[in-house]
């Protein structure tokens, strides 16, 4: 059991200064919050933070910088979280935090927030540096993770600053955990996995750990491709992972049914095509196209199999669903699941993208926020973020 913020909230004061790490790394584009899911999904730990009076640090990473990059600053969030939250968001631009900071703090009324400069703006969060944990920490009586997306990284501001302080995870760590959790440990049967997206070996580890519970996989994307090329289908110049065959095909010899899709939307180029065409075993996809979408009799089958299940995980889209002509899969796929009464939980980057902008991720049991922690942990890693919260003290060691 971790220590949570509910245990926290019940000994809070007014005025105690809290440290939270969020995972607010959404998209930019020329410095416009591109999608606010990350951000959204922090809310309610933060307004019953402010609720409770807390004088709260927040910090996050922003993209991947080196080091210094305007672009990446924490700045370009601050006016997203006063809107939502309605109270003052002051930007600390010294960084990594020092005296104006600790000025800062004892400064601060309750309830209100100071937004830390990004993280990863210095190499030592990387390294999981315990000097700098403790720079970042001190002034904070208390930690807080409800970082999800970043629990799978052994870094600063999520593992080594959990030694110091008192720590707790957030709401959204305990929604994913508790989700997560139930797929892998204790799916109702039937149990189905939806594997799709580009890259076959970023899909092996969750499949070796789950397909002893599992009644069946539906392969679309780089999976399907990889394995209809192994069966000596033509699929034009779509990319395959011959390298992964045969891990794939012995994982997928045993009690577990095996859905590969047989129609198809093939394209020249996966984002602007100048060429698209429907592929079948009667139509053959032509040398220079790649497979890019399922087609619709392979989402009616698909569709049928999944009609009676328990329990999907929905990891990685069935085509390019950035780009209409391959969309379609995608997004069938997605509507048919959201009117189905199962559960279903939508984990990798992708995939949940691609429900969130439909419209229909409220529509599913879970819609995890974190891309590779949420594959992690369904491989049955432990979380370095996760390990360090459950090592932690909690009030034990209490210092203020
Ligand atoms: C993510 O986007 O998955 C998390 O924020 C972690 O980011 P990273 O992959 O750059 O560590």
């Amino acid at each position: 059991m971790l220590p949570t913020l509910t245990d926290l909230l019940k000994r809070l004061e007014p005025g105690d200064r809290v440290f939270l790490r969020g995972d607010l790394n959404v998209p930019l584009k020329n410095v416009i919050i591109q999608d606010t899911n990350r951000l959204e999904a922090i809310l309610p730990t933060l307004n019953d933070l402010i609720q409770a009076g807390a004088v709260i640090t927040l910090a996050t990473h922003l993209g991947r910088p080196k080091g210094i990059d305007p672009d990446l600053s924490t700045r370009h969030l601050v006016a997203y979280l006063e809107d939502q939250l309605s109270v003052p968001v002051t930007h600390v631009s010294e960084f990594p935090p020092g005296s104006d900071y600790q000025q800062s703090l004892s400064n601060q009324n309750p309830g209100s927030i100071l937004l830390l400069e990004n993280l990863r703006y210095d190499p030592r969060e990387k390294s999981d540096d315990a000097e700098f944990a403790q720079l970042l920490i001190a002034g904070s009586q208390y930690y807080v993770n409800d970082a999800f997306g970043c629990c799978h990284r052994a870094h600063a501001s999520v593992s080594a600053i959990t030694r110091f302080k008192p720590s707790f995870c957030g709401y959204l760590i305990e929604k994913e955990v508790a989700a997560l959790e139930e797929v892998r440990d204790r799916a109702e049967r039937p149990f189905w996995i939806i594997s799709g997206g580009a890259k076959v070996s970023d899909k092996l580890g969750v499949l070796e750990n789950l397909v002893p519970l599992l009644d069946g996989v539906v392969c679309t994307g780089g999976l399907a491709n990889t394995l209809l090329h192994g069966n000596g289908f033509n699929v034009g110049d779509s990319r395959v992972e011959p390298e992964c065959l045969s891990s794939v095909t012995e994982l997928l010899s045993g009690n577990v049914e095996v859905v590969l899709p047989n129609d198809f939307i093939a394209g020249d180029e996966p984002f602007y095509p100048t060429e698209t065409l429907t592929c079948d075993s009667d139509n053959p996809v032509p040398e220079h196209l790649s497979l890019f979408d399922i087609g619709p009799r392979s989402v009616e089958a698909i569709c049928q199999k999944l009609s009676s299940a328990k329990t999907i995980f929905w990891n990685g889209p069935a085509g390019v669903f950035e780009t209409p002509e391959f969309s379609s899969g995608t997004r069938e796929i997605a509507r048919f699941l959201a009117t189905q009464n199962c559960k279903v939980v939508v984990g990798g980057g992708d995939s949940a993208a691609a429900v969130r902008q439909m419209g229909l991720a409220d529509r599913f049991h879970h819609v995890s926020t974190g891309g590779g922690a949420a594959l992690e942990f369904l491989e049955g890693k432990l979380l370095p973020g996760i390990e360090a919260l459950s090592r932690s003290p909690g009030f034990d060691t209490e210092q203020h």
